[in-house]
């Protein structure tokens, strides 16, 4: 089929080389210039594992553009709205991106029937709302009484950054919101391959074992929508809950870690998003449930459960910082160095990631703060370049003088660097995946979070 993307970020990008690998014809669409001139140079402007090389793999099926007129509209079987939605300080999401997009798209359409995809994590509701836009942009540019062919319809994404590829190869399920009978015969045709299982696995990225089938959900627009907010949710006050009981064992004297474990291998909970830590950071799951209670809000609904996961989330960077303080008693002058910067491991993606708070209250105490991350860096000094961090290529510059260290990501580079040329300085733990007990032997005081 001809595809079209719109919006060449984490999910744009993702998206457009899966379905190119798939055998379609890709477009990928991006207002920012930079991206689009990276992309024809065979670069990803997003940092994930398999991306570029598998980008590279399907060069010939790919093109670049940031011209809406230029990205062959009228002849495109579906397209996809991938766009950012942050939230705005209401915890509403930012739908002015959506609608740009939207009204662009409707501007250039052409007499074929066109099924618009909205993969962008929107507010409950929202499928209505860009169909409606779309209507109206394209009979206010229409006097000849052409009617619009097209159906909108939602896909949520459900792929987490570090493991994108593999999520969108192997998907647990793909929702299809939609009341529309050729766009959602269209959309099977399209998914065809990813739920049938039956494409040669890429390189570097082996299908699971016993996958063989991945099940479509059908719902209407309303409930695809909301299935994303729900999901989002429920993996967020998941890690809410461990660190809630983190703060209990702590004081017990129990093992956070041990009580993870053992609670996970109950099949009814499962192990996954169990970890007692930092909590989470990244794009979606805070700005997705901010959305989720302003939504409520509008229907006089209050959400205690998210909203007591969110105090959680960002009480566990208040945390770690305490327990900083009670190491050194004093942080004022002291230099800390912070091992990661992106809010999780394979990814270069610092938006919502804990660093950033972590590093303001250690400034804010009067510490020094430096910090070392494997691919975040370039974002961090253009992004967080006047935080009064010291950024640095190399671990051991960052390590120098170090009073005590941080483990904010759990970068596999931190946990297997040769701990024993490290000077036997406090180490909090902040993803309780260090080695503990051999640190100990080496003499370093390993602080934990709910341990
Ligand atoms: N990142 C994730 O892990 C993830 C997972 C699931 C869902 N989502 C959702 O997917 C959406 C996109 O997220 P992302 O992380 O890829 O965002 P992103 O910020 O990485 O990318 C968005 C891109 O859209 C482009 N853009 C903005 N307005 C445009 C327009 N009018 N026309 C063309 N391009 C335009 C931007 O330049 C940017 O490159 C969001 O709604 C997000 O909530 C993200």
């Amino acid at each position: 089929m001809k595809v079209l993307i719109i919006g060449s970020g984490y999910v744009g990008v993702n998206t457009a080389v899966v379905l190119a690998y798939l055998g379609n014809r890709v477009t990928c669409l991006d207002v920012n210039k930079e991206k689009i001139a990276l992309l024809r140079q065979g670069k990803s402007p997003v940092y994930e594992p398999h991306l570029e090389e598998t980008l590279n793999l399907v060069r010939d099926r790919l093109t670049f553009t940031s011209s809406y007129s230029e990205a062959g509209i009228p002849d495109t079987d579906v397209i996809f709205i991938t766009v950012g939605t942050p939230s705005l300080a209401d915890g509403n999401a930012d739908l002015s991106y959506v609608r740009q997009a939207a009204e662009s798209v409707a501007e250039n359409l052409g007499e074929k029937f066109t099924v618009i995809v909205n993969k962008s994590t929107v507010p409950i509701g929202s499928g209505n709302w860009v169909e409606v836009i779309m209507r109206e942009h394209f009979n206010s540019n229409h006097n000849d009484g052409q009617k619009p062919d097209f159906s909108v319809v939602s896909s949520p994404e459900f792929l987490a950054q570090g493991s994108a590829m593999r999520d969108s190869f192997y998907p647990d399920r793909i929702v299809v919101g939609s009341q529309d009978d050729r766009s959602i015969e269209r959309l099977k045709e399209l998914f065809g391959p990813l739920m049938r299982q039956d494409f040669n696995a890429p390189p570097g990225l082996p299908r699971p074992e016993g996958l063989e089938i991945v099940p479509l959900l059908v719902c209407d627009l309303t409930s695809a929508e909301m299935i994303k907010y729900a999901a989002n949710a429920f993996l967020a006050l998941k890690i809410s809950y461990i660190n809630e009981i983190g703060r209990l064992a702590e004081k017990l004297g129990a093992d956070i870690s041990a009580v993870s474990k053992g609670i996970g291998l109950d099949r009814r909970i499962g192990d996954r998003f169990l970890n007692a830590g930092l909590g989470w950071g990244g794009s979606c799951f805070g700005k997705d449930t901010a959305a989720l209670i302003a939504i409520a809000r509008d229907y006089k609904l209050a959400m205690p459960i998210i909203e007591s996961a969110r105090e959680i989330n960002y009480g566990q960077r208040t945390l770690v910082v305490d327990l900083l303080q009670e190491q050194l008693k004093i942080l004022k002058g002291k230099h800390i160095t912070l091992l990661g910067y992106s809010f999780k491991p394979e990814t270069d993606d610092l938006r919502d990631a804990p660093a950033i708070d972590i590093s303001k209250i250690l400034i804010q105490r009067g510490a020094l703060v430096r910090a070392h991350d494997p691919v975040a860096l370039i974002n961090a000094r253009s992004h967080y370049g006047q935080l009064g961090v010291v950024f640095c290529d190399e671990v051991g510059e960052a390590l120098k003088d170090a009073d005590a260290i941080v483990l904010v990501t759990e970068w596999t580079q931190y946990r297997e660097m040769d701990w024993e040329a490290i000077p036997r300085v406090p180490v909090i733990d902040g993803r309780n995946c260090l080695d503990r007990k051999r640190m100990e032997e080496l003499g370093f005081t390993v602080i934990g979070i709910g341990r």
